[in-house]
C-alpha cells in the first residue's frame, strides 16, 4: 500500500543544463515576461524582508506551518540556473521541482497551471537574464507528517487540477483575458476564496472571502460587502493606484499587489476589472439606493456628523470624534486625506481584521513611495476602548451588529 503511493507520488528528475546565456533570449520576449512576472506577484512571495529580488527566503505563513519561498534566480548552485524551460513549466504547472520533488501550494501553481506555453516561455526568458544571487533555500517549518513531501501528491490527487485555461464561449474576448489572467497567473482566489481545512479552495465558493497573512481578502463575488458597489471602472482604477475615492485605499497583502500591478498594460487591468465585476454580478436595488445616499454624503466628506453633545456618553463615539473624525471627516481628497468610514470596506466587511490592524498599527509612512499615512493606536487605546471605538464605527457607519467574538480577533491581533 505505502510502496503504491510511493510509486504514484514519484516524480522523475528532469536533467540539469548549462545556465543558459542571457543574450540568448530574445529582448521583447523578456519585457513581456516582465509584465507577466508583475501580474503574477513572483517577486512579492520569493522576495525576504530587506532581501534581493527573487532570492527567495521569505516566510510564508499557513495555518499548518511556515513555508520558505525558494530562489529563483538564475544562480547554478542555489537557484533555478540549471533548470531546462522543461524543468520551469513543470514546476509551474504540476508543482514539482526540477528533482522530482513535490513543491507545496504555498506556490500557487493551482492557479499557474492555467498559464499558456507562450507566457511561460516569456517567464522563463525574464527569470533566467535576472542577476544570479547565491542563497541557499531556508528549511521549512512543518511539523510531522507535513514535511514529508511525497504525501503532497495525496493532496494534488484530492484538490489539484492540472490543465491550460479553457476560454468560455460565452463571454468576449475581453471577458476571457480577464477571467485567464484573474484565476491563473494573478491568483486572485489564492486569497480571496476561502480555503478548507486541507488548505484547498473551495470550489463552490469563488472570491468568497479569503485570509492572508492575517489579513482578511474580502469577498468580491456576489456577498462583497463594498458600501458602494464596485464597477469596471472603479475597480480598474483602484488595481492601478491602489486606492479610490469611494472605496479607500488598498493595504495588506494587497498592497503589493497593486504595486506590482503598475507596471502591467491598462488592457489587462480592463480586462481583470470586466471578469471580477462580473462575477460580483449586478447589485440589489437596495445596495443601489444606499451607495447613491454614500456616495452624496461622501462628496462632502461629512459623514452627517452628530453635534458632540450627543456623543458625550459613548465612549467608541468620544474616541472617534477626539481621535479619528479629525482626519475623516476633513474633507482633504483621497489618497491622503481619510476617507468617510461609512464608506469602508473596513467597517462594513464580514470580518473586523483588517479594522483592527488598520487602528491598531495605522499605515506607516514608508522611505521611496507617497503613501498615506495614519498613526497606529496600539499604545493609546486599551482593549476595552478599542471594543467600544468598533462597537460605535459598526453601529454609526455601517448600520450593522458588531462581528461575532470580536474580542479574539483584538486579542490575535496584539
Ligand atoms: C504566494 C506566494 C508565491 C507566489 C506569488 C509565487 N511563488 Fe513561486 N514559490 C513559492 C513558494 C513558497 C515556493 C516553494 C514551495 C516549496 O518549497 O514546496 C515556490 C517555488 C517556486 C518555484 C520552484 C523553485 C524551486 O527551487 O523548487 C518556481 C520555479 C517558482 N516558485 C516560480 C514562481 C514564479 C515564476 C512566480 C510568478 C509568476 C511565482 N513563483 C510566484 C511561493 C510563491
Ligand atoms: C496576496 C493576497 C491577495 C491577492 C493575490 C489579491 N488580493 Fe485583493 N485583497 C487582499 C486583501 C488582504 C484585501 C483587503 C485589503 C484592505 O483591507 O485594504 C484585498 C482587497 C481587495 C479589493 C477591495 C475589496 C473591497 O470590497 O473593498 C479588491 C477589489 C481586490 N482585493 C481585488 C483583487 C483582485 C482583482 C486580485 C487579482 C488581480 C486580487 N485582489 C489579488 C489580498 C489579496
Ligand atoms: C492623521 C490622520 C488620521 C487619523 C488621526 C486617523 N486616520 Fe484613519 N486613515 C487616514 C488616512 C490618510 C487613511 C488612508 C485613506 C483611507 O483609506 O481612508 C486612513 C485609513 C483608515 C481606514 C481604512 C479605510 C479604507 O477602507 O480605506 C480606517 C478603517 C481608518 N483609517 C480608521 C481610523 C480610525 C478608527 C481612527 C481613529 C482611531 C483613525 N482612522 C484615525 C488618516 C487618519
Amino acid at each position: 500500500m505505502i510502496a503504491a503511493f510511493l510509486a504514484f507520488a514519484w516524480r522523475s528528475a528532469v536533467e540539469p543544463i548549462e545556465p543558459p546565456a542571457a543574450s540568448g533570449f530574445d529582448r521583447s520576449l523578456i519585457r513581456h515576461g516582465a509584465e507577466l512576472a508583475a501580474l503574477g506577484d513572483c517577486s512579492a512571495c520569493h522576495t525576504a524582508r530587506e532581501g534581493r529580488v527573487f532570492a527567495g527566503g521569505r516566510p510564508i505563513g499557513t495555518p499548518f506551518g511556515t513555508i520558505y519561498s525558494t530562489n529563483i534566480t538564475p544562480d547554478p548552485s542555489t537557484g533555478i540556473g540549471r533548470w531546462s524551460q522543461v524543468a520551469f513549466t513543470r514546476a509551474m504547472r504540476e508543482g514539482v521541482d526540477r528533482n522530482g520533488r513535490h513543491l507545496y501550494p504555498a506556490f500557487p501553481y493551482d492557479h499557474f497551471t492555467l498559464i499558456s506555453d507562450a507566457d511561460i516561455k516569456a517567464l522563463y526568458a525574464y527569470l533566467m537574464t535576472r542577476q544570479p544571487i547565491q542563497a541557499p533555500a531556508h528549511a521549512n517549518e512543518l511539523p510531522f507528517p507535513l514535511n514529508v513531501r511525497p504525501l503532497l501528491a495525496g493532496w494534488k490527487l484530492l484538490f489539484f487540477r492540472e490543465g491550460r485555461y479553457r476560454a468560455d464561449s460565452g463571454h468576449d474576448s475581453t471577458w476571457n483575458r480577464g477571467a485567464y489572467l484573474a484565476a491563473g497567473l494573478a491568483h486572485c482566489g489564492a486569497c480571496h476564496t476561502p480555503r478548507n481545512r486541507l488548505g484547498a479552495e473551495k470550489d463552490n465558493r469563488l472570491f468568497g472571502g479569503g485570509d492572508s497573512e492575517n489579513w482578511h481578502a474580502y469577498a468580491i463575488n456576489t456577498e462583497s460587502q463594498s458600501p458602494v458597489p464596485w464597477d469596471a471602472s472603479a475597480l480598474q482604477f483602484y488595481l492601478r493606484n491602489g486606492w479610490h475615492a469611494l472605496h479607500g485605499v488598498a493595504r495588506g497583502p494587497m498592497a503589493p499587489v497593486v504595486e506590482n500591478l503598475a507596471g502591467v498594460p491598462e488592457t489587462d487591468l480592463v480586462a481583470i476589472a470586466a471578469y471580477v465585476v462580473s462575477v460580483m454580478g449586478n447589485p440589489t436595488p437596495a445596495r443601489l439606493q444606499r451607495a447613491a445616499g454614500l456616495t452624496a454624503t461622501a462628496s462632502r466628506n461629512t459623514a452627517g456628523s452628530s453635534p458632540q453633545s450627543a456623543l458625550a456618553n459613548d465612549v467608541g463615539a468620544t474616541i472617534y470624534a477626539a481621535a479619528c473624525a479629525s482626519c475623516h471627516e476633513s474633507g482633504q481628497p483621497l489618497p491622503f486625506g481619510g476617507i468617510n468610514l461609512a464608506l469602508s470596506i473596513d467597517v462594513s466587511g464580514e470580518e473586523p481584521t483588517n479594522l483592527i490592524h488598520v487602528v491598531l498599527d495605522g499605515l506607516p509612512a514608508t522611505g521611496e513611495v507617497q503613501i498615506p499615512i495614519m498613526p497606529g493606536f496600539a499604545s493609546t487605546l486599551s482593549d476595552r476602548q478599542l471594543l467600544a471605538l468598533l462597537t460605535y464605527l459598526r453601529a454609526r457607519f455601517a448600520g450593522k451588529p458588531l462581528w461575532n467574538d470580536v474580542g479574539k480577533s483584538i486579542g490575535d491581533a496584539r
